[in-house]
């Protein structure tokens, strides 16, 4: 395979790439402590895709924050195998730097020798289709561009978990179908973990082997579904949308019980 990422041989010898065990999280509010996290139990096994799915503001990006290891739970415990890269909405990438250079950084802080670097920064590009966009800077890049860059940046950690927190959730429906596409057939190729947290339903069962449905106020799992519909998937299929549809309805009454939308 021509890219910097092989599948790691040792995937099988671990049973889990996340596992997330009793994890509760407050913060102090105005009223005293705030439980925005109520007794989370989840695994993700290694090779799955899992997304966590839930109305905004009920504790998806605090969740993934944990388990990222960039806060710590007020109970519980979190333990990955290895440390996970992360991937926002937000492309975070250095805009005085290129795409390729950009991609570098992260290899050079994997502890990539140097004289490796270029070569898997074209691998990396190669792999998210932007190959030739080597020395392009990042206002040259579109939308959609930005984020296939981040995309290499955070393959080119070198992790077994990808933890993605609405990556795709500031682009047009087209160029987001198109990276559903990209981070569906990478995911295949490279036998990575994902935990893809949205807001949205059909990317949410477009992408995942298993939807985890999120309660608000605190955040508890409310319900999660196994999705065996085979890849790859269209936003559109008649399949998807039906159990969208399902989850949807769930959903709703999560929130019409919490009322707070
Ligand atoms: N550092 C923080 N301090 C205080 N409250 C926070 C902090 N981070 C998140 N929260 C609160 O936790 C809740 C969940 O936030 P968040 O995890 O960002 O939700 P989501 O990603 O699902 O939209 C919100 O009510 C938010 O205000
Ligand atoms: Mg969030």
């Amino acid at each position: 395979m021509a890219t910097a990422l092989a599948k790691a041989d040792d995937v099988d010898a671990v049973d889990h790439a996340a596992r997330i065990e009793h994890v509760s999280k407050s913060f102090p509010g105005p009223a005293g402590q705030q439980l925005v996290l109520d007794d989370i139990t989840l695994d993700v096994a290694p090779g799955e895709f899992v997304t966590l799915l839930g109305a905004s503001g009920c504790g998806k990006s605090t969740l993934l924050n944990l388990v990222a290891g960039l806060d710590q739970p007020s109970a519980g415990g979190i333990t990955t195998h290895g440390r996970p890269a992360l991937m926002f909405q937000e492309h975070a990438l250095f805009p005085w730097l290129t795409a390729g250079k950009n991609i570098e950084l992260a290899l050079r802080l994997g502890g990539v020798p140097k004289q490796e670097r270029r070569g898997r920064a074209e691998e990396l590009l190669e792999l998210v289709r932007l190959k030739g966009s080597y020395g392009k800077r990042v206002h040259e890049l579109s939308g959609g561009m930005r984020q296939r860059v981040a995309m290499a940046r955070a393959l080119a950690q070198d992790s077994r978990l990808l933890l993605m927190d609405e990556p795709f959730a500031a682009l047009d429906a087209i160029t987001r179908d198109l990276l559903h596409d990209e981070l569906t057939r990478i995911w295949e190729e490279t036998g990575l973990s994902v935990l893809f947290v949205t807001h949205n339903v059909r990317e949410a069962v477009r992408l995942a082997q298993r939807v985890v449905l999120l309660s608000s106020r605190p955040g508890r799992i409310a319900r999660e579904w196994r999705v065996d519909i085979p890849q790859p998937r269209r936003i559109e299929d008649a399949p998807v949308a039906e159990l969208s549809l399902e989850i949807t309805e769930v959903l709703r009454g999560e929130i019409r019980r919490h009322g707070q939308h």
